[in-house]
């Protein structure tokens, strides 16, 4: 039996989600009006709490230095960061798709750096923009964040004094996935915004990706990105891997212990 001084706490803690479940409705459908009409979006608010990314002392200081260099939210970067965390045991490379102006990337390396084997984390980008938008995307129409160069992504590795990361200029993998082919995986961000563009990655990426090996895309959630999630909803109940789609809008697939790819 609960003690009453308990019973009392979880009642005033029922009253206060009730009370902000009712204002989070409201929030909800206070939604941009671009949003509006498309029956499957809402603005997310989570009745959770907890929020380990605002205390969590060595993300909080890698973080606050690439802040500037990537376009991703703190619970994406976080999610990255914990996942990025979760793959110590295992051997291979990183890869990111999509790297902008490489802060996410930088971040994923950093973490992969502290207390597991060395590897590389390679950083691709065309830095001419997102390409293979096609019919499957109704808002991308390729060429967009082309405000990225290379020479900055380089300026940042070295100012954060990671040593073991590369950069891979071009359309991935057509042009830059044969230096890289023979390797295998076990980390990689997938942010390239269209259908094309995920599934041709994914699709070299999972022949090398380790057995628990961590794929993350990023835009899952997003209104702005449908062929994203038109792919990911085409991988789901695929024997070979898991996906989890998160309330932070990304989709993260795991490698299951299988030999069999029919990707
Ligand atoms: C939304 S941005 C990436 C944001 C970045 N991950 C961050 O942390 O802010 C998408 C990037 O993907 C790149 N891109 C899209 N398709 C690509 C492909 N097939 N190969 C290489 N880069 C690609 C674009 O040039 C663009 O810089």
């Amino acid at each position: 039996m609960p003690s009453s001084s308990a019973t009392q706490r979880i009642r005033r803690l029922d009253a206060v989600r009730r009370g902000a479940a009712a204002t989070m409705h409201v929030a909800r459908t206070a939604i941009t009006p671009s949003l509006r009409g498309q029956a499957a979006h809402s603005t997310l608010i989570s009745t959770a709490t907890y929020s380990p990314w605002l205390t969590d002392p060595a993300y909080r200081s890698f973080a606050s230095r690439i802040a500037d260099f990537t376009l991703l939210d703190e619970m994406r970067l976080y999610e990255l960061w914990q996942l990025a965390g979760q793959v110590g045991h295992l051997e291979g490379d990183a890869i990111e798709v999509g790297c902008w102006r490489g802060g996410a990337g930088c971040l994923i390396a950093s973490r992969l750096d502290q207390g597991s084997a060395a590897s590389t984390m390679f950083l691709c980008d065309t830095f001419t923009g997102v390409v293979k938008a096609s019919g499957q995307d109704s808002v991308y129409q390729g060429g967009e964040h082309a405000d990225a160069d290379e020479g900055a992504v380089h300026d940042l590795i070295h100012r954060l004094g990671l040593t073991s990361v590369e950069l891979l200029v071009g359309i991935f993998p057509e042009d830059t996935g044969a230096p890289v082919a023979d390797r295998q995986f076990r980390f990689a961000h997938i942010d390239v915004d269209v259908y094309g563009g995920a599934k041709d990655s994914f699709a070299w990426l999972f022949p090398r990706l380790v057995v628990g090996g961590i794929v993350v895309f990023d835009d899952y959630g997003s209104s702005a990105t449908d062929g994203i999630r038109s792919f990911i909803d085409e991988l789901q109940g695929h024997p070979d891997l898991a996906v989890v789609r998160n309330l932070n809008g990304q989709a993260v697939v795991v490698k299951r212990g299988s030999t069999r790819s029919g990707l």
